[in-house]
């Protein structure tokens, strides 16, 4: 039977628990992977002295693809992060995560279905900060034409590929005047290769009232980099919470799958953490390596078990560990098959 070669980065925090949680999902749906495990993230520079070892990337770069768990980086001060590391290193500028209300999961909304399409190489993260008296610190926000028409060349082709209608740009161009400027404007003359997508555009601040009072309006979000960040996190929150919003960081060579949200150490190694978050992520991963069965059936039975109610993570309220809530999907894994 053949196989796939994937890079698997467990991380930090709950990291080894929810990537084993996929491992052993995947396993169930009879998809054969062979991974090449790697290292990246705080373990990393305790282990290698660097968060992002070079064999992290060249395995990433010779097999194409990696599933990723979180990785922690300090507050303030300390190693770069993993991630920026990795986004701009092997440039998988186009960070894609599906924001959808999950049935039998109460929240305000019930029908939120967005896709945020984040820059995921400049922008606030282009990591350029300059101490210019000891009590003057510049961040740089770096916005190019370059890489902004690269984000929102795939976002409309994902708008294309999905059937999806509407785009919406976020910005703050009328403060930030020539950086969003060139974001908002830039996005605005891709547009004109896709006359049958709805290009509108919204400011920061009032996206993020309007995404809290109707969510539902929203189709598809595309912002720069910290903006992307930020309202990735709220959206989560309309859908559950962070245990449960997936995501991909796609370049044109590269494509790293991981999740939303971060390391949580207020509840690593404690069998706590919500592996659904990352789980979907891997059916993401499934879907790009072309075994579209596998990630149906991995992310239907995920579905299902949530829908049925009885085995949940404490975030969703529930009393069931990580392992006993991968046990149940792979049961509903099985159960599909038989
Ligand atoms: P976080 O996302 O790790 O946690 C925020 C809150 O959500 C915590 O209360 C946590 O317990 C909860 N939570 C997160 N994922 C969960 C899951 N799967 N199941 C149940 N509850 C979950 O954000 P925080 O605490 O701000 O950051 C912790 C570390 O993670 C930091 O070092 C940060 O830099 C890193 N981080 C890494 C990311 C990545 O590797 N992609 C993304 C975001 C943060
Ligand atoms: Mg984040």
């Amino acid at each position: 039977m053949s196989h796939h070669t994937v890079t698997l980065i467990a991380g930090d925090g709950i990291g080894d628990e929810v990537t084993n949680a996929c491992v052993r999902a995947i396993e169930a749906t009879s998809v054969k992977i062979v991974w090449d495990i790697q290292s990246a993230g705080l373990k990393a520079v305790t282990d290698f002295g660097v968060a992002l070892p070079g064999a992290t990337l060249d395995s990433i770069k010779k097999n194409g693809v990696a599933l990723k768990g979180p990785t922690t980086t300090p507050i303030g001060t300390g190693h770069k992060s993993a991630n920026v590391l990795m986004r701009q290193a092997l440039d998988l500028y186009a960070c894609i995560r599906p924001v959808k209300s999950v049935p039998g999961i109460k929240t305000r909304y019930d029908n939120v279905d967005l896709i945020i399409v984040r820059e995921n190489t400049e922008g606030l993260y282009s990591g350029q900060e300059v101490q210019i008296t000891p009590d003057v610190v510049a961040s740089l926000k770096i916005v190019t034409k370059k890489a902004t028409e690269k984000i929102a060349h795939a976002a409309f082709a994902l708008a294309e590929k999905l059937g999806r209608k509407r785009i919406t740009v976020v910005h703050k161009a009328n403060i930030l005047k020539m950086g969003d400027g060139l974001f908002l404007h830039t996005a605005e003359a891709v547009a004109k290769d896709y006359p049958e997508i709805i290009l509108d555009d919204m400011i920061i601040d009032a996206l993020c009232m309007k995404l809290v009072t109707n969510p539902c309006q929203f189709d598809m979000l595309l912002l720069e980099n910290l903006y992307g960040d930020i309202v990735s996190d709220l959206c989560a929150g309309l859908v559950g919470g962070l245990g449960v919003v997936p995501g991909a960081n796609i370049g044109e060579h590269a494509a790293v799958f991981e999740a939303v949200h971060g390391s949580a150490p207020d509840i690593a190694g404690q069998n706590k953490a919500n592996p659904t978050a990352m789980m979907k992520s891997a059916a993401m991963m499934l879907e790009h390596l072309g075994e579209t069965k596998a990630a149906y059936q991995l992310s239907k039975a995920i579905d299902t078990v949530l829908l049925r109610g009885q085995v949940r993570t404490a975030d969703l309220g529930g009393s069931a560990t990580t392992q006993q809530f991968t046990d149940a999907v792979i049961s509903a894994i099985i159960d599909t098959k038989t």
